[in-house]
């Protein structure tokens, strides 16, 4: 596996790449990798010649100094990680931001939002660290995971708004046993906390068991999904019913239907943890045992 710390080696590389007729797939992450990424890079091997995995903490995406300083850096497992994927490259840049950065890509129309309400700047951040990621590595296809369903959409919108020449691809979220959605920031959690993590893919089956059996309105879905996880120790920040085209959000007295996304994210201690399914496909409620 090629490590580039550099943007003009791995424009080298990547030029290198395009005169022998080969195809490139990207997986930006900011590192502490676990399966899930590794589900994307087998995604990105079945999608492209080669495989190019970024790693950057990008530090505009984070809107709190110490959620920065506290974000999960494992530099070496990562690298055994990458290197037992076979995926070709990995771009590891000390900064992307020249001194005097002032240029900034957004998205109004869907950072306003579910996430982008209580991380002001945080879609801002990732749009423009991944169109400096593209315009540095050129990629014709990138994999995003749909456990950020909105970062995924909205930057699937802004590469075609852009007419950026990359294919946006959303896989799907990977799950531990218990139903957690893996993230790099489940490091973070203590024994207890992870235990009560648990609860956010219990409330989202019970969601799914709920509109699965009758009529419901999206109030009656987003308050048991609250009740449930405040029950198990977490901190709010939202729980929302929203369509999965532009993420808004269905008022608490309209029905509840199949195909509307039911996202959530809460706080386990100071680990903020998010997690969504597509109501009535993500058949949750069967692989998870209901609570007695
Ligand atoms: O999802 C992430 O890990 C980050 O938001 C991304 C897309 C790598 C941009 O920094």
């Amino acid at each position: 596996m090629k490590v580039f710390h550099e943007k003009e080696a791995l424009r080298s590389w990547r030029a290198a790449l395009r005169s022998a007729g080969q195809t490139l797939a990207l997986v930006p992450t900011m590192g502490a990798l676990h399966r899930g990424h590794l589900s994307l890079i087998a995604r990105a091997q079945q999608e492209a010649d080669a495989v190019l995995v970024s790693i950057y903490v990008n530090p505009t995406q984070f809107n709190r100094a110490n959620d920065l300083a506290n974000y999960p850096r494992d530099p070496e497992g990562d690298r055994q990680l990458l290197e037992a994927s076979g995926c070709d490259a990995l771009f590891e840049p000390i900064s992307l931001y020249r001194p005097g950065h002032a240029s900034w890509v957004e998205v109004p129309s869907l950072a306003g939002t579910l996430c982008g309400r209580t991380r002001p700047g945080h879609f801002r951040g990732v749009a423009t660290v991944v169109t400096k990621l593209f315009q540095i590595a050129q990629p014709e296809v990138a994999l995003f995971g749909a456990k950020d369903l909105q970062q995924a959409l909205l930057l699937t919108q802004m590469a075609a708004d852009l007419d950026m020449p990359v294919r946006v691809l959303t896989a799907p979220t990977l799950r531990e046993a218990d139903g957690l959605a893996m993230s790099s920031r489940n490091r973070r959690l203590t024994p207890a906390q992870r235990l009560a993590a648990a609860s956010i893919p219990r409330a989202l089956a019970g969601a799914e068991a709920t509109l699965r059996g009758g009529t419901t309105t999206a109030g009656t879905i987003t308050d048991a999904v609250t009740r449930r996880l405040v029950d198990a120790g977490a901190r709010i920040d939202y729980v929302s019913l929203v369509r999965p085209e532009d993420l808004l959000e269905i008022p608490p007295e309209s029905p509840a239907t199949p195909g509307l996304v039911l996202a959530i994210a809460a706080f386990f201690g100071a680990t903020r943890l998010i997690d969504n399914v597509l109501l009535g496909s993500s058949g949750l409620d069967e692989a998870l045992a209901e609570d007695p």
